[in-house]
């Protein structure tokens, strides 16, 4: 199973502090959020990652992470995304990489309390498809920031990316595992009305197929992009709990 961590996008909710660096490099109390999701990946399991990024500040994930000896990465990678143009184009850089292989892709800005261990020995023993990792939320205004699922006799129906009317108490966080067919979806998505290609709609292609399954993580999970208060709440309880632990 590979790793893919995307690290791109201009991290505009996090401006003005976005503007002089990559999001991804801001730090999570003591170090870079980058090595974070580095940590994630490693304590679950996977030894061969490939970070995605873009901007101008791309060389200093090179300086940060060099190729990955420090980090317990067997492998380290890295693509270039020219321009920003959605989670699900990013992670369309990584096919080559990614091969005939499994891959858990995660969103570099969330930060999980636990170890996502179990989620990759879960979608280890699926026969293939895809597999999310849902967290509960009470707010239906925080819902409305979110990709929601709708979920009947617990198997998730349809995703609805940032819905006015959530349709559960439950957000899709960005972890998120496939199989190498994610390729080929990926390749026949249309860019969103805000000019993207959503991994939403991967997602739901998956459960149209009926071959989405999730898990539904317990512990503390943050996405530090998503507001100004939400980095410094992340910043507040990475510093008290810590992260990755288990
Ligand atoms: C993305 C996904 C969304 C998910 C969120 C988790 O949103 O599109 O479904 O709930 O990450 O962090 P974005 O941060 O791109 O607005």
């Amino acid at each position: 199973m590979k790793g893919v961590l995307l690290a791109g996008g201009t991290g505009s909710r996090l401006y003005p502090l976005t503007r002089i660096t990559n999001k991804h490099l801001l730090p999570i109390f003591d170090r870079p959020m980058i090595s974070y999701g580095i940590e994630a990946l490693v304590k679950a399991g996977i030894g061969e990652i490939m970070v995605v990024t873009g901007g101008t500040h791309a060389g200093e994930f090179l300086r940060l992470l060099s190729n990955g000896d420090d980090h317990g990465v067997d492998r380290l990678c890295y693509a270039y995304q020219d321009r920003p143009g959605g989670i699900a184009e990013a992670l369309g850089l990584t096919e080559r990489f990614v091969g005939d292989d499994r891959v858990l892709v995660m969103l570099a800005d969330n930060i999980f309390g636990q170890t996502l261990r179990p989620t990759v020995d879960a979608f280890l023993a699926q026969d293939g498809g895809a597999r999310i990792v849902l967290s509960h939320r009470e707010e239906p205004a925080h819902l409305r920031h979110l990709g929601v699922p709708e979920i009947r006799d617990g198997r998730v129906v349809g995703i609805i990316e940032k819905p006015d009317n959530p349709p559960s108490s439950y957000c899709v966080t960005g972890v998120y595992c496939y199989d190498p067919s994610v390729f080929s979806v990926i390749s026949t998505l249309v860019p969103s009305g805000r000019g993207e290609l959503e991994i939403t709609d991967v997602n739901n292609h998956y459960v149209n197929q009926d071959l989405m399954e999730y898990d539904i993580f317990e512990g503390f999970w943050g996405d530090a992009g998503e507001s100004i208060d939400a980095y410094y709440g992340v910043n507040d309880f990475v510093r008290r709990n810590g992260a990755n632990l288990g």
